[in-house]
């Protein structure tokens, strides 16, 4: 039997985290957010191996983050069907959200051993659960389990997924394919899309499992599509695919 995982894979800000959290609920499946395990170890990091003032970066070995990750430890708790990250048995879903944690998980998420150790956790969370998952992240589909029986690319507009991340952040305007209108200032939005760009370069051109969509992966552009319409398509494919 195929394993029962449904891969959610996507730029930043196209709605994957979202999508996956429904569809799982939906389907009355587990819901793993891999993004939150490369965050997690970026927190411990910054937190643990030292920060460096302003405009300056310390750098840190591959070994050393890996060790860190082990010894604290990072790791996936599963919690009312969703796998929450720890760290050193702390809840850290909304610490994994600050400024600082996004401006490095880039760089840290582009180290091989990095994401060697990121996908012996998720595999192993998988292995260990009896109904299927929903794991949304940039590899899903492509390395981490490419033998998943869904695989689903979510794309949108640099400029509604801008708009969706400030509206995420209560700044207003349309989120959920408004597909325009809304309250943000140009400016702001304008900022936001080339913040959301460089992010998609970095995780797009790096060497190690590139963001792509995988070969047999159903494309699906939200761009004009609300939220429960996403959640409805990929909830579609999946009891096409995964009957039962
Ligand atoms: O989805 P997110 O913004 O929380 O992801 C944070 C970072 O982690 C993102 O810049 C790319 C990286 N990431 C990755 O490289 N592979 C994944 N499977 C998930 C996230």
């Amino acid at each position: 039997m195929s394993i029962r995982v449904i891969a959610i894979d996507g730029p930043a800000a196209s709605g994957k985290s979202s999508t996956a959290a429904l569809v799982a609920r939906r389907l009355e499946w587990a819901h793993l957010d891999s993004g939150a395990l490369y965050r997690a170890i970026t927190l411990a990091a910054l937190d643990n191996l030292g920060e460096t003032g302003k405009g300056k970066r310390e750098t840190w070995s591959a070994q050393q983050i890996v060790a860190l990750a082990e010894d604290l430890p990072v790791r996936l708790v599963f919690v009312d069907d969703v796998f929450r990250p720890e760290v050193a048995g702390v809840d850290v879903a909304q610490a994994i959200r600050s400024e600082r944690v996004t401006q490095r998980v880039s760089e840290i998420a582009a180290i091989p051993e990095v994401r060697h150790w990121v996908n012996v956790q998720q595999r192993e969370a998988v292995q260990g659960h009896g109904r299927g998952v929903v794991v949304d992240g940039r590899d899903i589909g492509t390395v981490v389990f490419p033998d998943a029986p869904l695989k689903v690319f979510l794309t949108a507009s640099p400029e509604e997924r801008a708009r969706r991340r400030l509206a995420e952040r209560g700044r207003g305007g349309g989120s959920g394919g408004s597909g325009g209108g809304g309250a943000n200032d140009a400016p702001e939005l304008r900022r936001e899309a080339e913040v959301l760009a460089a992010r998609d370069r970095a995780d797009s051109t790096r060497a190690v499992a590139p963001l792509k969509a995988a070969a047999d992966a159903v494309v699906l552009d939200t761009t004009r599509l609300s939220l429960e319409q996403q959640v409805q398509a990929v909830v579609a494919l999946a009891r096409e695919r995964l009957p039962g």
